[in-house]
């Protein structure tokens, strides 16, 4: 058989990605979905502070993978703390304590964290699939920061960097000016922003309106698998948090899934300009705020300069859909 006839029966290459989390609820979400996902590769995940410590974060990782029949995936324990400052509040409040809704989800784990540091892990990972690697951010950017300051050609062989976070012209969650994940570590928030890597950035302005509501939790109910049931019952938890103070009803949005869908391409924003965005790191009520230049919004950003981020300002509100169908499905639906 010639190279030709191997070649046209070669399966498509699937797409690395190296996930940075701080699992949490939405951000297991997100995980799943991911691993559901027939061409996309979770090659590496590395855990910061940031819903709960960077060592629970991970554990948390290695619990979702397990579920999920993955924890073959290496898991590196990263930042504790912010690179300015200590670490000011962990968001349980909103996560449970273990992180996870307490839903549960068994605490035994087969698999254990890589000795690799986060920076490491990160830098290896880049290096194995050099030029291919695409890297979902999904809590405070400490880690991908203390990467590029230790590798500075990371930039080069990273394909792009998708972040969950900030708040164009959105409110913030953790004040009403920042968005969680970049006010916990503003300084790692801007050295990612403005590193001449291609970044995407999903705030709040889309994520709060990716709405998960009791529909899709009976839907993942019924779908009676382990994935949907444990997806149901975190998102529970997370409608305790949200639903009344949010939206007014037993609901809740589903960040990093919403971001992981913009990555896998299942999530594509109608409004989506290249503008700039500056994060204010000083040490008044705005800090952690991103600072999107939107003033363009007038013209439909017809012809803004080049901006340092392309940012997800309008979605249709369906993923959630996509979200309980692919995950009710057990597999890649
Ligand atoms: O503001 C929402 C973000 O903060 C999500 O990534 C959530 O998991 C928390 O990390
Ligand atoms: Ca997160």
């Amino acid at each position: 058989m010639g190279s030709d006839d191997v070649t046209e029966h070669a399966a498509p290459l699937r797409t690395p990605v190296l996930v940075d989390c701080d699992t949490g609820i939405d951000d297991a979400m997100a995980l799943l979905y991911l691993l559901a996902c027939p061409h996309i590769e979770v090659v590496a995940i590395t855990s910061v502070f940031g819903n709960n410590t960077a060592a629970r974060c991970a554990h948390n990782t290695l619990r979702v993978l397990q579920l999920a029949g993955h924890s073959h995936v290496p898991v590196a324990v990263g930042a504790e703390s912010p690179l300015v400052g200590e670490v000011t509040y962990l968001a349980t409040h909103v996560h449970g304590t273990d992180g996870l809704g307490d839903a549960g989800l068994s605490t035994e784990v087969v698999a254990e964290p890589v000795s690799l540091t986060a920076t490491e892990l990160i830098a290896r990972t880049a290096r194995e699939h050099a030029g291919r690697l695409r890297i979902l951010a999904l809590g405070p950017l400490t880690n991908l920061a203390n990467a590029l300051a230790a590798h500075p050609d990371l930039v080069e062989r990273v394909a792009d960097v998708v972040v969950m976070g900030g708040a164009a012209d959105a409110p913030g969650n953790q004040t009403p000016a920042a968005e969680a994940n970049v006010v916990h570590d503003p300084e790692a928030a801007a050295a990612v922003l403005g590193a001449p890597w291609t970044t995407t950035l999903v705030p709040l302005d889309v994520t709060m309106r990716e709405v998960v509501t009791e529909q899709h939790v009976a839907q993942l109910v019924a779908a009676g698998n382990p994935i949907a049931s444990f997806v149901a019952a975190i998102s529970e938890f997370y409608f305790d948090h949200y639903g009344m103070q949010s939206y007014g009803r037993r609901s809740s949005p589903c960040h990093d899934a919403v971001a992981a869908g913009v990555l896998t391409g299942d999530v594509v924003p109608s409004v989506f300009p290249r503008i700039d965005v500056v994060v204010d790191c000083t040490d008044g009520p705005a800090r952690g705020a991103t600072i999107c230049d939107t003033r363009g919004k007038y013209r439909g950003f017809d012809g803004v300069a080049e901006g340092n981020c392309r940012v997800a300002l309008v979605t249709d509100g369906t993923f959630p859909d996509l979200l309980v169908a692919r995950l009710g499905a057990g597999s890649s639906a």
